[in-house]
């Protein structure tokens, strides 16, 4: 049984996202990107839980377009990290993703973000291509990445 199980995020959980997103980037969302998306409709925001105080530990939003779809944001507490949190989020996210048609999953993250890449890299995800200088005023790389989903399944 997956010990981190991702559900909807509810209102409920905005401040502690907020302190979630503070401490895992040095840009961090603010209540307003992370209570009101700009395209609601196509967004979705899931969590995973601690189970003894129900505070969200992670985070994952994504956006679906037609067929593609775009991973915005993926934050797991630092005291949590390397335990599948971020894979159950990004298996639950997938399986979300196939179910309402989507086939391409896209999205970027800094170049020099070693942990971000080893994990989306084993995960399955490729990277397609790097974007110079789009990050920090010009001074970093981003590089884009993409996953395929099959129909029905996400690996
Ligand atoms: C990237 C991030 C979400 C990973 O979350 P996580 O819960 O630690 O990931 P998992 O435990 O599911 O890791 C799955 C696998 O990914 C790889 N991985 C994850 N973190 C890694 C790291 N720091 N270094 C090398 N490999 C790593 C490993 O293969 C790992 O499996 P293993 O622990 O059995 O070796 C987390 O490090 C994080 O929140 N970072 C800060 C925010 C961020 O950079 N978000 C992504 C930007 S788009």
């Amino acid at each position: 049984m997956n010990p981190w199980p991702a559900e909807n995020a509810v209102a409920d959980d905005l401040e502690p996202l907020v302190a979630l997103e503070s401490c895992c980037f040095s840009e961090p969302w603010g209540r307003e990107s992370l209570a009101f998306p700009r395209h609601a409709a196509l967004e979705e925001s899931l969590v995973v839980r601690f189970p003894a105080t129900r505070e969200p530990i992670g985070f994952l939003r994504y956006r679906v377009a037609g067929d593609e779809a775009e991973v915005l944001r993926l934050a797991v507490h630092p005291g949590w990290r390397r335990r599948g949190v971020g894979t159950s989020l990004l298996a639950e996210g997938l399986r979300r993703i196939a179910r309402g048609g989507g086939r391409r999953v896209f999205l970027e993250t800094e170049a020099s973000n070693a942990a971000a890449r080893a994990f989306y890299r084993a995960f399955g995800f490729l990277e397609i291509s790097r974007r110079r200088g789009y990050y920090r005023a010009g001074t970093e790389d981003a590089v884009v990445l993409s996953f395929h989903l099959q129909e029905g399944g996400t690996r």
